[in-house]
């Protein structure tokens, strides 16, 4: 129990640490000759869903003799992300060649032996660190008739040097050993130390995949969403040059077209969502993120709080100027929304992974560190935004006056239903981004390492472009129906490109990965429902925003064109 309110200090502490841009003191990277060089145990984990880990001495691995530890650092995008690094207490020096020597022994017992079969029946890797260098090794092996089980008991370590650093880790498992119950099994390990020639800066070049990552079709669909984006401004230019134009002749001739030149373009709406995912990947960009296990999601969480002020402002000024008045509850639900479902989702897939395998909960350390961010941080900076947003564009300042009684809404065809617009407004933001989705998943759900930043931005930026015109083209056609539920309708059919996405996630769920089980499944499509509906969120707020913000948006005159009308 002591170690577990150390813990919890060190989480709080790391709260604080992780958000500092370098941690200089844990790693240098660079040894002296024979200096101590520490092999991290990680976790364990199905190979065929990445995310699902738990910790290496769940199994009942032993470790090696050796106790002192001498550092141990924890994030909290670490702590959330399931890393928990544990001293292997094996005896490795810089530049010190070991022959294989046995650390320690199993005494195997029947619940020992049944763990082990559990986790080679599920293809269990491990996963280790030397050096912030991953290195993963596959726990054991079934014979063909899936009736014996073998584990591999020999790591065999081979490290690349350049100069007084490492560069280069391989790992290679040998010494297959039968698991008979009431047998002892030595494990043991060696470690070869090479000149390697690789650079530094380049080390983690070989974990990166540039055949996957950077295949043709992925240069193609990104080519092929460009020409969408071309096809949809020429749309959209087109309504509104010439549609509008002649309406907002004919029905506002005089001043207003001064406020229009004035006010296009000087609001942008977009909000958090949008802003932590290209502040993140701009980040990302720059920094290499992925070298650092973990600095991804501690980045996202600072961002996130960071940017709650721009939740705040935007929420608060778009309620005022549609007349809400409950606007304590519109912040609470603003600044709750994303972090309560995530949370959820967390607590909820956690509680089944508790019943399953009672080996994973969720750290107390971590919530309390979750909960501090969530009231401390991201719900005062919402608050100060919201009374900005509240006090500074507020007013509701429509260019004519708006009719009290809604006006009856004519008879029209099925396909100017609000709810056919929304569905049909997800399938082109949908389909500019589905191929993205899917390098997106694979290196979230498989072992491979996103680093093509530079195309997520592009699509990030194509997304935006998209959904922007798909909005005010189905808002043209809604109100051009004469019906003036567009609000709802706009943000909706932005959303709905979510709800593609998560019909998307079914098919990849099928077809390419091998995850089975309730507990995998419930994993799965817990994380996706998040995803999507972050997505979603996104989506339809890159929407309304810039269609409400704007006092003379396209909206705005279309609005106006029948509100006058009538
Ligand atoms: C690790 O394996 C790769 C590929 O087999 C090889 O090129 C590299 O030299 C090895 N590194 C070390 C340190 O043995």
């Amino acid at each position: 129990m002591g170690s577990s309110r150390w813990k919890v200090a060190a989480v709080v502490l790391a709260i604080v640490g992780s958000f500092l841009p370098v941690n200089a003191d844990e790693h240098e990277h660079t040894y002296k000759d024979k200096e101590e060089v520490v092999l991290w145990m990680n976790t364990v984990g199905p190979y065929h869903n990445r995310q699902e880990t738990y910790k290496y001495f769940s199994l009942p691995f032993c470790a090696g003799s050796k106790k002192t530890i001498s550092h141990y650092h924890e994030t909290l995008g670490e702590a959330l992300q399931g890393v928990e690094l544990e001293f292997s207490g094996l005896d490795i020096k810089f530049k010190d060649d070991v022959m294989q020597t046995t650390y320690c022994e199993i005494d195997l017992d029947k619940a020992k032996r049944d763990a082990f079969v559990y986790a080679i029946k599920n293809h269990y890797w491990y996963q280790m660190y030397i050096d912030d260098l991953p290195i993963w090794g596959i726990v054991g092996e079934a014979d063909e008739n899936g009736e014996d089980y073998y584990l591999w008991t020999y790591k065999k370590l081979e490290i690349g040097f350049n100069g007084n650093r490492i560069v280069d880790v391989n790992l290679t498992s040998e010494g297959k050993v039968r698991l008979v119950p009431n047998t002892r099994i030595p494990m043991s390990y060696s470690v070869k130390w090479k000149k390697s020639d690789v650079k530094f800066e380049d080390r983690f070049d070989k974990y990166l995949d540039p055949s996957f990552f950077q295949h043709r079709i992925h240069w193609f669909s990104i080519f092929n969403s460009f020409m969408m984006v071309i096809f949809l401004v020429g749309l959209v230019s087109m309504i509104l040059m010439r549609t509008l134009r002649k309406d907002y002749a004919r029905y506002s001739k005089e001043e207003e077209m001064d406020d229009m030149d004035r006010d296009l373009g000087d609001e942008y709406g977009w909000k958090q969502i949008f802003s932590v995912s290209l502040i993140v990947i701009i980040v990302a960009m720059a920094e290499d993120l992925y070298t650092e296990r973990g600095s991804m999601l501690s980045t996202a969480i600072f961002v996130y709080a960071a940017t709650s002020p721009v939740n705040g402002y935007f929420g608060g000024s778009l309620y005022a100027k549609q007349g809400g008045r409950r606007w304590i509850k519109q912040m609470f639900i603003g600044a709750f929304l994303i972090p309560a479902m995530v949370c959820g989702t967390a607590f909820f897939i956690n509680f089944i992974a508790i019943y399953y395998h009672a080996s994973r909960a969720i750290p107390f350390g971590t919530m309390v560190a979750v909960c501090c961010i969530c009231f401390f941080v991201i719900l005062p900076l919402n608050l100060v935004g919201t009374i900005l947003g509240r006090n500074l564009s507020g007013q509701p300042n429509f260019p004519c006056r708006v009719n009290a009684v809604p006006r009856p809404i004519p008879e029209k065809k099925w396909f100017m239903e609000p709810a056919v617009i929304v569905c049909l407004g997800g399938i082109l933001p949908f389909g500019s981004i589905f191929i993205e989705m899917y390098f997106i998943f694979t290196s979230f759900w498989a072992y491979k390492i996103y680093y093509v930043y530079g195309f997520m931005m592009l699509v990030l930026v194509i997304l935006c472009i998209v959904t922007v015109c798909v909005t005010i083209v189905c808002t043209y056609f809604l109100l051009n129906a004469e019906d003036y539920r567009w609000q709802w309708t706009s943000f909706l059919s932005a959303a709905s490109t979510a709800v593609y996405v998560y019909m998307y996630s079914f098919y990849y769920y099928f077809f390419k990965t091998k995850m089975y089980g309730l507990f995998q499944t419930s994993f799965y499509f817990g994380y996706m429902a998040v995803f999507s509906t972050a997505l979603g969120i996104m989506c339809g707020e890159s929407c309304v925003c810039r269609e409400l913000q704007k006092p003379d948006s396209t909206a705005r005159l279309l609005v106006t064109a029948f509100v006058r009308k009538s």
